[in-house]
């Protein structure tokens, strides 16, 4: 969702934070828009549309030698919440006097109210944004210090917030805060950036500092001042990113999308490099924090995600109860704190987010937390905000994820929610020989998913028979239902193709009702327990004129002759096959999208990081 970036230090501050813009496009985002001081003037550019829309204006708007003079300024990516994407709408906003500026992540839902008390004072607004009540509120409040003038406006404001503040009156600083939406503060060598993820600060330096909510700092070139809201001074530790540039670069793909599905043996390898224990048949997991005693006195595993981690988290509910005999469920983040659920010191909860910073299930992780449950997460970003609320839980360690639609987050979630319930099974049922068994699967899995990429090419001529449809059913049983789920999400949101996954039988009360000659079925109908059924439930489909795209083990001849079309996946354990499986389809739904012509690492109207609720 909305990008920030803010800088300060040396020349040329408008091409560093373009840049920067640039490497949070990811995020998701429809207009954006940049604030500099030049002598002690603001200017402000914006655009509707990309960011490379923004830099060819600014840069045909403003004299070359500007560029080289500015040394500070804030910018930002908008993904609409209040009013459309328009110029007007777009951030940086201006205070009543025009000398305040301010760039904004999250939503102020008190603004109608805060916005008719300052018309009642005179003051006019241009936009429909939230956003611009809350820098017209700062100016209200700025009595000749900034800092002072943004906690007071702060403390007035319900909602969320991630900001950045420029101010033509002390035109030394930036004033940077957060509540609920991420700000990272990145420690550079005489220049300070921040942004809302590291992203857009990996280019100047690997040391950041992590805000946590209510904090407030006032940033110049080589300082660094963090004070809660009631301006008490506040100490955050300074972490080493651990990435580099690269790691965020297309590195010859296409496509990140593309890039990342190549790259998930490796971070498979890494997600399990050093977590087997193929002594005791078990994994390790020091994050999770658990003795043996913990988890032999669990009852449950709660499982919360939205989007893909959901559908991880439903494959972890099956394998959680397969391996551990424990009781399992999955809920859906947004739905959890609204329930009340029901949660107890011997439930296990389980936030599972890429980002670590989706607002849904942020929420979910302070409500178990209220209710004494035992939680923890699995994230990919490292110090993202689940990540530190939880305190403990286990890294997927699969490196940034910069497509927006989830690839390489989604295997590692499995391949590490897989070590979990051997960790548990290992702890309450499996022998050490079962324990040992399914470590050698899991230690496998980079092979196994190597080998469904050696088919990219068979892949992407079937796409070409399957591209043109405008309407899709993904079906699985088992553990292999998540994965139906994750393959129709996976095609619908990069070729908009109308793509649904349902659990095989289910068709049959009611989505067979879609069905005419040609529609495509894509069939999970690997050598796993239910595999009969699921010939049966594929007969149903073709009976009514169905093509279908079986998803099958690799040797299993009679499968794939029931299918028009077949990927093969490598023989494993059902609930480890989730992952080769899955991979099938991310490729799949990737070959549809580009001869569809698609965006495919922007989708219309998707942001990576949900940070609203
Ligand atoms: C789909 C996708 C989304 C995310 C969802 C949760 O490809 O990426 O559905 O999975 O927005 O995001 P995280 O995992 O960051 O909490």
């Amino acid at each position: 969702m909305c990008g920030i970036v803010g800088y300060i230090g040396k020349a040329d501050a408008p091409t560093v934070l373009l840049n920067g813009l640039r490497r949070l496009e990811y995020r998701g985002y429809d207009s954006a828009g940049i604030a500099v001081l030049d002598n002690g003037q603001m200017v402000i550019s914006k655009s509707p549309g990309k960011v490379s829309a923004l830099s060819e204006r600014t840069r045909a708007d403003w004299p070359a030698e500007r560029f080289s003079r500015l040394t500070m300024g804030i910018a930002h990516t908008r993904w609409a919440t209040h009013g459309p994407p328009t110029e007007i709408n777009a951030h940086p906003h201006l205070d009543q006097s025009r000398e305040i500026a301010l760039v904004h992540n999250g939503i102020i839902e008190n603004y109608r109210a805060l916005r008719a008390r300052l018309e009642g004072k005179g003051h006019h607004f241009y936009s429909e944004t939230d956003t611009e009540v809350l820098v017209h509120l700062i100016g209200e409040c700025d009595k000749g210090n900034l800092f002072q003038a943004v906690c007071d406006a702060l403390h007035q404001v319900e909602g969320t917030f991630g900001i950045a503040v420029l101010s033509a009156r002390e035109p030394e600083k930036i004033i940077t805060a957060r509540r609920g939406s991420p700000i990272v503060i990145g420690v550079g060598d005489g220049e300070t950036i921040i942004a809302s993820d590291a992203a857009a600060i990996l280019a100047h330096t690997q040391r950041v500092i992590y805000l946590d909510d209510n904090d407030i700092a006032i940033l110049t070139a080589d300082s660094i001042e963090i004070r809660d809201l009631n301006n008490v001074p506040v100490t955050r530790e300074i972490a080493e990113l651990g990435y580099d540039e690269t790691a965020a670069e297309k590195g010859g793909y296409g496509h990140f999308m593309l890039k990342e599905i190549y790259e998930q043996p490796d971070s498979l390898a890494n997600a399990i490099r050093g977590r087997l224990d193929f002594n005791v048949g078990s994994s390790v997991l020091a994050g999770m924090g658990t003795s043996p005693r913990d988890l032999a006195e669990l009852s449950r595993v709660v499982l919360i995600g939205c989007g893909t981690s959901l559908h991880a988290s439903l494959v972890g509910e099956y394998a959680f109860e397969d391996l551990a005999d424990l009781h399992a469920e999955v809920q859906q983040a947004a739905e959890f704190r609204y329930r009340n659920p029901i949660l107890g010191s011997r439930d296990l909860v389980i936030a599972i987010s890429q980002s670590g910073e989706t607002a849904d299930t942020l929420a979910a992780v302070r409500e178990a937390n209220q209710k004494g449950a035992f939680v923890m997460s699995l994230c990919n970003v490292v110090g993202s905000t689940i990540a530190r609320e939880t305190g403990r839980g286990v890294y997927l360690h699969a490196g940034p994820e910069i497509s927006v639609a989830s690839t390489k987050a989604f295997t590692c979630q499995v391949a590490v929610l897989l070590m979990m319930a051997l960790k548990l099974g290992r702890g309450r049922r499996f022998s050490r020989e079962e324990g040992i068994r399914f470590a050698r699967e899991i230690e496998h899995l980079p092979a196994l998913v190597a080998q469904v990429l050696l088919q990219n090419d068979r892949i992407a001529a079937i796409a070409e028979t399957y591209a043109h449809n405008e309407h899709a059913f993904f079906i699985g049983r088992g553990p292999m239902y998540p994965v139906a789920l994750e393959g129709a999400l996976k095609l619908k949101e990069i070729s908009y193709i109308h793509a649904e996954g349902y659990h095989a039988a289910e068709l049959k009360h009611g989505p067979i009702a879609l069905l005419v000659q040609g529609t495509p079925i894509i069939a999970l109908a690997c050598d796993v327990p239910g595999k009969d059924k699921m010939l049966g439930n594929i007969e149903e489909c073709r009976a009514r004129g169905a093509r279908i795209l079986g998803i099958v083990t690799e040797g299993d001849d009679a499968t794939a002759a029931c299918m028009d079309d077949f990927i093969e996946v490598p023989r494993c354990h059902p609930l480890v096959a989730t992952i080769p499986a899955v991979v099938a389809l991310q490729l799949f739904a990737y070959h549809v999208a580009r001869i569809r012509g698609c965006e495919i690492d922007q989708p219309r109207n998707l942001a990576k990081s949900v940070t609203v609720e």
